[in-house]
């Protein structure tokens, strides 16, 4: 783990002086962020084959983008059953953890922190991808409605319908416990600054915690209490390992990728934010369920921005908003006291310096959805900072010892 960042740097003083929120620093567990422009987890599935390993190229994608507040990691499979993309990074070999030990070290010497996501995807996968060809693991057997992203026989990304899930025995719940126990570990070992544990966006976690998703008559379904069961399991057994102030929760409630559902959204996760309050943690992260509406310059829905006040009101610690962000609607929401830290994903795909371009109010590059998963540096590390459109060369990015 690298030292807590510096302080307040020059510009997020006179950001304080000038009263904008975005640039001013933050308390966030042991470390101080020097600004509140976190880089959100972002799947790219470049991680080196076989064995889903991250490279010299994945080191230099993060290190570029080291000027994030924190830097948040694409979803990392905390188990081979835990996957459910190609080329998706895992943290459960050897060889995954020296890579990851790789961009650890690329971040840290450009003065950034990174925190890793740790995912078991549960239904969201195939036996393409699974270990021994075998059936995903869910709550419930519940067929998700869409596609899995797997590699055919040519190598090649390509999409085939999700198949009906497992559900998981009640004996096996613990090794899935153990899956993020081992996962926290050996992120650990891998020298990242902390991990967010990935209870969103309908993967496993999700699955456990969304009525439509988990129809368990055991007690890890039916009431709240138990379908929330698991993920406080998880929570508890991860902050062990890390401390609880190094360790951030990820929520997607109201989503709805991947087929998920809940019947009552704010009793559910009203009562996942109050629970998750007892472990005071280095931060809560909230997807905005309308952030379409954030994008098109709008609102979100009441719907969306009830439930988000709700996220605000149970839980007192740290909160984190995603989902659809810019400059200005990242410091209104901020000055309004809706959230201390805002994560962008989109735009940090396509602009490294991203915190530097918000600051200054500089145009920013369009990202490009062909690029976004697989493939090499085309779309990944080839768009170009402030300082590269003002002539300089860019920063030498791939160190001999990266590779
Ligand atoms: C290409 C891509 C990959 C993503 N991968 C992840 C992921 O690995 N984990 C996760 O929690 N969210 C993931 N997301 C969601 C983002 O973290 C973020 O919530 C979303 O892009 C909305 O923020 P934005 O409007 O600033 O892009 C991904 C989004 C995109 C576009």
């Amino acid at each position: 783990m690298s030292q807590p960042a510096a302080a307040a740097t020059p510009a997020a003083l006179s950001a304080q002086t000038s009263g904008e929120k975005l640039f001013q620093p933050l308390k966030l567990g042991p470390y101080t962020l020097p600004h509140r422009v976190v880089m959100a987890p972002l799947t790219r599935s470049r991680a080196h084959q076989p064995g889903n390993v991250p490279s010299a190229l994945n080191a230099c994608y993060y290190a570029q983008r080291a000027s994030a507040a924190l830097l948040i990691s694409e979803a990392t499979q905390v188990s081979m059953q835990g996957q459910g993309y190609a080329w998706t990074p895992g943290i459960h070999s050897r060889e995954q953890i020296e890579g990851w030990r790789v961009v650890a070290e690329g971040v840290h010497e450009a003065g950034g922190l990174i925190f890793m996501q740790l995912w078991h995807v549960g239904r969201i996968s195939h036996p393409a991808l699974q270990p021994d060809g075998m059936l995903p693991v869910a709550p419930s057997a519940i067929r998700p409605a869409g596609e899995a992203f797997i590699e055919n026989a040519r190598g090649e990304g390509t999409l085939v319908p999700f198949v009906t899930p497992r559900a998981l025995h009640i004996e096996e719940i613990p090794y899935i416990v153990r899956q993020y126990v081992l996962g926290a570990r050996h992120a650990r070992n891998a020298g990242v600054d902390g991990v967010e544990i990935h209870a969103a966006n309908g993967y496993l976690l999700d699955q456990f915690i969304n009525s439509a998703t988990n129809h368990r008559t055991d007690s890890y379904g039916g009431s709240v209490e138990n379908r929330t069961r698991l993920l406080l399991e998880v929570v508890e057994a991860v902050c062990e390992v890390w401390g609880a102030d190094r360790v951030g929760v990820r929520l997607s409630p109201r989503g709805t990728f991947n087929d998920i559902h809940d019947d009552d959204p704010e009793v559910t996760f009203g009562y996942v934010a109050s629970q998750l309050n007892e472990f005071r943690l280095a931060y809560l992260h909230v997807v905005n369920p309308d952030a379409a509406a954030l994008e098109r310059g709008e609102e979100p829905s009441p719907d969306a921005l009830r439930i988000l006040a709700l996220m605000r009101e149970k839980y007192h610690g740290t909160l984190m908003l995603a989902g659809g962000f810019a400059r200005d609607s990242a410091e209104a929401w901020l000055q309004a006291d809706r959230a201390d830290l805002i994560a962008f994903g989109r735009k940090f795909i396509s602009n490294p310096d991203l915190p530097e371009r918000l600051r200054v109010g500089a145009p920013l590059h369009a990202d490009d959805p062909v690029t976004y998963y697989g493939g090499g540096a085309k779309g990944y590390t080839d768009y170009p900072t402030l300082a590269q459109e003002r002539g300089e060369q860019p920063r030498a990015c791939v160190d001999q010892r990266w590779r």
